[in-house]
């Protein structure tokens, strides 16, 4: 594969140039001059619309893009991901997500097995156990039927399904209470359970490695809440079950393997979201609307493993990212759902993007010398524009957006859906376009005023559109951030399944917890020392 470094690409250079030759372009002159540039940047698929008119783009822009696409072997690296190659070369192991979602007619296979026979014998396996707590027939140790349902997990095994519970209330299961707990602090637990009747919890510990310090620490607090509200270890039997690649573990931790449901090495974390993982979302929805959730997965997978560059979703998105990145030197990067539903997609792309990009070393183990993956923050509109939108507005900081809208509404009430469409399209456009002093001065503005109120504009964005929010709309939104994702990774040449980067932290909390109870005496710089006495003093130990 790819041996030039990055920064010697002959496409990398030519953009460093063109970038120069772009400095004193704006949006508004880009549109001025071509009034009709809305028909050159859009493209579509899998139900999405994207149009990307309002970035500092050109013609020339994308065909030096899709350049470097083909420079850095793009499409092979695609092929290899989607037929298995082990990409996560860190940890030896292919990057199959993709897999999870591919039709039970379908065939790959890897190292010798069919993955699509093991991934629909975990889907028919889920399905079965889905329908019988939704059906109310998984009954509880005392015969009760299952009402609650608590996910612990955290991070890819909290996100992806705590955001498609959200997005897909509309179709779930109003009669079942679904909660998530994710954080160590006791608080999270606590909260979660507070209301709920053991003999009606179901709890799904799900858990890659079945180790995860939050994870476990959450798992055994709500197995003693259990086992005190019901009055017999026994009782777990019927009120576990675990999600996880470590059947050893489960079995440990005192979850009847037969109440396991699995996935594989090959599953990353926050890629997780279509494998076993999505239990709670199944058991929410139910298993046709998470077969239409995979399908819509599928869907973006065929179009960004076929599609030309030019008219590919995740590699326009991708590619778009890396020239705010890396020419246009924007650190940061918005994502603005204007749906109600996706609260919390944000969040799920936050561990997605900056956990898979966020790397200071090749895939190689070489340092890079270009910068990676942009922040990734954002909120639904409209309640980002009461909060930081002035920032995105009129701050010195440039921060690229993604406005995110549904033609159709969920919930159509009144005249609500209009107007959360007018804002998404005025935010994007007011980002574009500003409005300069002269414009300013021309509506009357006191002279002292019209500085303050100059929007200048020229802050890049594109709009995704589709029709309405389903589980298939919802499946293909969430693959093209993960096609995205890694069209960023492969250009900036990165691993970006691994992430060794968030291990020595929870070694040095594993070292200090001994610390605040007395068992260990603080032995760290003077500062976490200090803070560690005052910790001591305030638990009187
Ligand atoms: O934070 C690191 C991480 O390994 C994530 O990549 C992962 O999603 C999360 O922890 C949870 O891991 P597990 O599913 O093994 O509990």
């Amino acid at each position: 594969m790819t041996q030039t470094p990055l920064t010697s690409a002959p496409a990398w250079q030519a953009l460093t140039a063109h970038a120069e030759t772009m400095t004193g372009t704006t949006i508004r002159a880009l549109f001025d001059a071509d009034p009709q540039r809305a028909d050159a940047f859009g493209a579509e698929g899998a139900g999405w619309f994207l149009d990307y008119a309002k970035q500092r783009v050109t013609g020339e822009t994308l065909d030096l893009l899709c350049q470097l696409a083909d420079e850095r072997d793009l499409a092979a690296r695609r092929e290899a991901m989607f037929t298995g190659a082990h990409l996560n070369n860190t940890e030896d192991r292919a990057v199959l997500h993709t897999a999870l979602r591919l039709p039970r007619d379908a065939s790959l296979v890897v190292d010798g097995t069919d993955v699509v026979a093991e991934v629909h014998a975990v889907l028919d396996a889920m399905a079965a156990f889905a329908e019988q707590v939704r059906a109310r027939t998984w009954l509880g140790f005392t015969g009760e039927p299952i009402r609650n349902v608590v996910n612990i997990g955290i991070g890819g095994s909290d996100l992806g399904p705590v955001m498609a519970y959200l997005a897909l209330r509309h179709v779930s299961d109003r009669g079942l209470v679904l909660r998530f707990v994710s954080n160590v602090d006791g608080t999270d637990f606590v909260e979660a359970t507070r209301d709920l009747d053991p003999a009606e919890t179901l709890f799904l510990v799900a858990s890659k490695t079945f180790t995860t310090q939050e994870t476990m620490t959450n798992a055994r607090s709500a197995r003693d809440w259990l086992v005190a509200g019901l009055g017999d270890p026994a009782a777990v039997a019927r009120h576990f079950v675990a999600i996880s690649t470590n059947a050893d573990k489960v079995a440990e931790f005192g979850i009847d393997t037969a109440n396991m449901f699995g996935f594989w090495d090959w599953v990353g974390g926050r890629y997780s979201m279509s494998s076993a993982i999505g239990l709670s979302t199944m058991i929410a929805v139910g298993p046709d609307r998470f077969r239409e959730l995979l399908a819509g997965m599928h869907a973006m997978d065929t179009h960004f493993r076929t599609a030309p560059w030019r008219e590919n979703l995740p590699a326009l998105h991708g590619l778009l990212c890396v020239w705010n990145r890396n020419f246009l030197g924007a650190a940061d990067q918005v994502v603005l759902p204007y749906d109600q539903y996706l609260l919390r997609f944000p969040a799920y792309l936050q561990q997605m993007i900056m956990e898979s990009n966020g790397k200071r070393v090749t895939a190689a183990g070489e340092p890079v010398h270009w910068e990676t993956s942009a922040s990734f923050w954002g909120e639904p509109g409209t309640n980002g524009q009461h909060s930081f939108y002035q920032m995105l507005h009129q701050g010195t900081t440039i921060v690229p957006a993604d406005f995110i809208f549904f033609a159709r509404p969920v919930n159509d009430v009144g005249d609500h859906h209009d107007l959360l469409v007018a804002n998404c399209l005025a935010q994007a456009g007011v980002m574009a376009f500003g409005r300069t002093a002269e414009e300013v001065a021309a509506d009357g503005t006191a002279p002292d005023l019209v500085e303050h109120k100059v929007m200048p504009g020229n802050r890049p964005n594109s709009t995704l559109v589709a029709e309405t929010l389903t589980p298939f709309a919802l499946g293909a939104l969430v693959a093209l951030y993960e096609h995205s994702t890694f069209v960023q990774g492969m250009i900036w040449d990165l691993n970006p399944y691994d992430q060794w980067g968030v291990q020595l932290g929870k070694l040095v909390a594993d070292s200090i917890a001994p610390m605040l109870t007395g068992e260990a005496e603080p032995s760290l710089d003077s500062s976490t020392n200090a803070l560690i006495a005052r910790y001591r003093a305030a638990r009187g130990r």
